[in-house]
C-alpha cells in the first residue's frame, strides 16, 4: 500500500509513522510527505528521514478546488492508495474527498465527538474532565465528525499540568496512530 502524509507544523506523529513503515514491518511504502507550510518543521524532519517532500501553500492558487487538484494530481502520480493526516491545518474540500473518499484517515487528541475542533487538548483541559483521549477516524466534509476507526481514553491525573496532560495524550497517539495505519494495511480500507 502507497501511503502519503499530510502536516502542517511539528510532524511528531509524522515522524512516528515513518520510522515505522521505514521499519520495514508491514507492507506500505511511504511515498512522500506534503505540507502546506512551507517552514513547517515537518519538512526537516522529512528531509532527515530522506523522504520525499512537496509543500505550497492554498494561497499560491486561485481558489481551494485547484490547490487540491494539484494535491490529487501529486497522490494519482505517486499511486497513493491512502492519505494520512498528522496535524494538516486546513478542512479536506470536496475536490479531495471526492478523489479519496474512505481513503483518508486523521488523529484527533480527544475522545470524539467530544472536543472536536482546534484545541481538543485544552478544551478538555478548561472543561476539567477526569478523562480525554485520543480518536483515529476516516475524514468526511465536516470537522473531525468522520467514522472512528479506534479510541482511547486517557486520564486526566490529579497533579497533571496542562503540559503533562498533553505530554501523555501525544504520548497515545504515537502508539495508536501506527497501530491503526498497520490494521489498516493488514486488513484494508473499508470500501
Ligand atoms: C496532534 O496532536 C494531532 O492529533 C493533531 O495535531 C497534532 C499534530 O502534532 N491533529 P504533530 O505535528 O504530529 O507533532
Amino acid at each position: 500500500m502507497n501511503v502519503a502524509i499530510f502536516a502542517s507544523g511539528n510532524g511528531s506523529n509524522f515522524q512516528v509513522l515513518a520510522e515505522k513503515i521505514q521499519s520495514g514491518k508491514f507492507p506500505a511504502s511511504l511515498k512522500f510527505v506534503f505540507s502546506d507550510k512551507q517552514d513547517a518543521y515537518v519538512l526537516k524532519r522529512a528531509k532527515k528521514l530522506g523522504i520525499l517532500s512537496f509543500s505550497f501553500k492554498l494561497k499560491e492558487f486561485t481558489n481551494k478546488e485547484i490547490y487540491e487538484a494539484t494535491l490529487v494530481e501529486l497522490l494519482k502520480q505517486y499511486e497513493i492508495d491512502l492519505v494520512v493526516l498528522a496535524g494538516y491545518m486546513k478542512i479536506i474540500g470536496t475536490t479531495l474527498l471526492k478523489a479519496y473518499e474512505g481513503k483518508i484517515i486523521n488523529i484527533h487528541p480527544s475522545f470524539l465527538p467530544e472536543f472536536s475542533g482546534l484545541h481538543g487538548i485544552e478544551d478538555a483541559w478548561n472543561a476539567q474532565v477526569k478523562e480525554s483521549g485520543v480518536s483515529v477516524h476516516y475524514v468526511d466534509a465536516g470537522v473531525d465528525t468522520g467514522e472512528i476507526i479506534k479510541q482511547v481514553r486517557i486520564p486526566r491525573l490529579e497533579n497533571d499540568t496542562l503540559e503533562s496532560f498533553e505530554q501523555r495524550i501525544h504520548k497515545a497517539e504515537y502508539q495508536l496512530y501506527p497501530e491503526v495505519l498497520e490494521k489498516l494495511i493488514r486488513k484494508g480500507l473499508k470500501t
